[in-house]
């Protein structure tokens, strides 16, 4: 492998999102050397998978823990040293000022790159009015994704429409990552904003988050290659 196809291969972050560990382990190893990053979400996380996160570094792979932290700071600056300890690679916490400082401060100056969630994709601005929120979805999202940078946070998850204005708003040092990626011709499933993986490279993403266009895939190992390649063409 030339070194420029195992950056685009690292650019690939494929989303765990099944019911056990022995479903991920069967399906990590049909896609073996395709993938070399792996998000482990909730649902997996509560169902074991968090061990699994220890084996996925053992082998080589990166990691990726979505596990969205929000409470009190004292207890997510607790959480994120526990979970700096397993050697992963990405974690996710809400962007609430308290909860970044915090996991910052956890997170210490290891390999563990904190990711703020600004607003969930899932949120419109009737949601943020009715939970009591002033701004509406654009403009608590720029909000927050300047305070991420401002308290040292690495990155970002944002939906692919938001990847230019927010790239050209915090600079290049911070990592963006984008799920509702979708290769031409795949089902959107319920992805409502989706870009193909080239648009979301060439908008500025450096991580993709793609589930189940490849874990679903009839041969997911190919599905992963293709998007590995389209990922190294728009590069
Ligand atoms: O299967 P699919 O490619 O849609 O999976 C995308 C992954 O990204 C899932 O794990 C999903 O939970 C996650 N995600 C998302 N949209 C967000 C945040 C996370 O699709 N706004």
């Amino acid at each position: 492998m030339t070194s420029s196809e195992a950056k685009a291969r690292d650019r690939l972050i494929v989303a765990l999102d099944v019911e056990s560990v022995e479903a991920a382990r069967a399906l990590i190893s049909k896609l073996g050397d395709s993938v070399s990053f792996y998000k482990i979400g909730l649902e997996l996380a509560y169902a074991g998978g968090l061990g699994l996160a220890g084996e996925l570094k053992q082998v080589g792979k990166r990691v990726f823990l979505d596990l969205k932290l929000h409470d009190i700071g004292a207890t997510v600056e607790r959480a994120t040293l526990q979970i700096s300890r397993l050697g992963v690679d990405f974690l996710t916490i809400h962007g609430f000022t308290q909860t970044m400082r915090a996991a910052r401060a956890g997170a210490g100056d290891g390999g563990l790159r904190l990711l703020a969630v600004t607003v969930m994709t899932s949120y419109d601005d009737a949601d943020l009015r009715e939970a009591g929120y002033a701004l509406g979805v654009a403009e608590l999202a720029a909000l927050r994704a300047r305070q991420a940078r401002e308290l040292g946070v690495d990155g970002l998850i944002l939906s692919p429409l938001e990847l230019a204005p927010i790239r050209a708003l915090v600079g290049s040092k911070m990592l963006l990552v984008t799920p509702g990626v979708r290769p031409a011709g795949a089902e959107a499933n319920d992805q409502k904003r989706v870009m193909t993986p080239g648009q979301a490279i060439q908008a500025g993403a450096d991580h993709l988050v793609i589930g189940r266009p490849i874990t679903r895939a009839a041969d997911p190992r190919a599905a992963a290659e293709r998007i590995v390649a389209e990922i190294a063409g728009a590069a």
